[in-house]
């Protein structure tokens, strides 16, 4: 294979299979990730955390390849230490360490030298947003200031291999714009950067490459537009006005459209259903129907959307979710 040996970043895993014990947490797993960032989107259990684990080599496969650069994990640890970055899901943080001190120490174990792990972990720090509390013991941070500092701890040596591990987790709403923002801006130089979540939602905001698993296999990757591809036509329409109205549109509605579920709450009533169209009929029948038409907007796909339509594609199309 005319693959490289160069430096373009690229994770390779071939058939990559791990268990623990019984349970089967990776599953014959192939990919190639690709620079840029990239989405690891699965439900909890998928998977995520053992893929990052094995191809950190921090775990070792049953069986498979896993190739970092063109460099092999397990026997040429030390080169690809120096290349990676790694944000772990749960606590990695010495709770009797200042934030400034954990900061450079693990730079100094990801190869930097002490001189230059100090101004570079200030840098850092600034960078994700701990001002003077650096120099307070970890063990006083809120769960939020330790997301920041598992951050910067992972960047320190500049990888440009970069694994983070839920970084958005136990963050509030502005925490975790915050760090997706400081995700996007990591990855303005030439890096490649794994973001395992299992919100949708997250990886929308910093990548439109997506890996999606599931049970430990591959369920699809690709280009998240073209992944939710086909729920664009999901739409929502609210409608209000008397009962038997409401019910009356909702009839004609069936009988000219697949329908896939009507709500009927005090006075409003919400209709998802599959529409190619514009909405101008929509706005005749609401008049003919003499029913109030209150919103009408495409449904949001969520990431069980995507694994039912991949799931539905790779059956033919014979499931029908009945
Ligand atoms: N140390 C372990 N011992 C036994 N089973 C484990 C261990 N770690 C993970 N597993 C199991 O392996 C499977 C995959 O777990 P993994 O942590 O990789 O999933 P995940 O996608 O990261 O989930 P989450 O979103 O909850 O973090 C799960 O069934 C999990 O229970
Ligand atoms: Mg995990």
């Amino acid at each position: 294979m005319a693959e490289s040996e160069d430096n373009s970043n690229t994770i390779v895993s071939k058939g990559i299979t791990v268990s623990y014990g019984p349970i089967l947490a990776l599953d014959n797993f192939s990919v190639e990730v690709p620079s840029g960032i990239v989405g690891l989107l699965g439900p909890n259990g998928a998977g995520k955390s053992t893929f990052i684990k094995a191809i950190l080599g921090l775990l070792t496969p049953d069986k498979g390849q896993i190739k970092i650069a063109g460099h092999n994990p397990f026997t040429e640890s030390a080169i690809v230490r120096d290349m990676v970055g790694y944000m772990p899901e749960h606590d990695c943080l010495i709770d009797n360490f200042t934030a400034i001190d954990l900061v450079s120490y693990l730079g100094q174990i990801s190869g930097m030298k002490k001189r230059d792990a100090m101004p570079r972990s200030h840098e850092m720090l600034d960078f994700v947003g701990i001002g003077e509390e650096r120099y307070r013991l970890i063990s006083s941070y809120s769960t939020g200031m330790k997301q920041r500092v598992k951050l910067a701890q992972a960047i320190v040596h500049d990888p440009n291999i970069l694994f983070l591990d839920e970084p958005t987790n136990g963050m509030d709403p502005h925490g975790r714009e915050d760090m997706l923002a400081l995700i996007k801006k990591i990855s303005d130089s030439d890096k490649t950067i794994l973001v395992s979540t299992h919100i949708l939602d997250d990886i929308e905001k910093v990548s439109d490459h997506a890996m999606i698993i599931s049970n430990g296999r591959l369920i699809t990757q690709g280009n998240l537009d073209e992944l939710l591809e086909g729920k664009e036509n999901l739409k929502i329409v609210k409608i209000r006005g008397p009962e038997p109205a409401m019910k009356d549109f909702a009839k004609v509605l069936e009988d000219s459209y697949e329908v896939r579920s009507v709500i009927l709450e005090s006075g409003q009533t919400t209709i998802q259903f599959i529409n190619t169209d514009g909405g101008n009929d929509l706005f005749k029948l609401s008049r003919e129907k003499n029913v109030q038409l209150r919103a009408y907007y495409p449904e949001r796909a969520t990431l069980e959307d995507v694994f039912i339509g991949t799931l539905e594609q790779q059956n033919g199309g014979a499931e029908n979710g009945n």
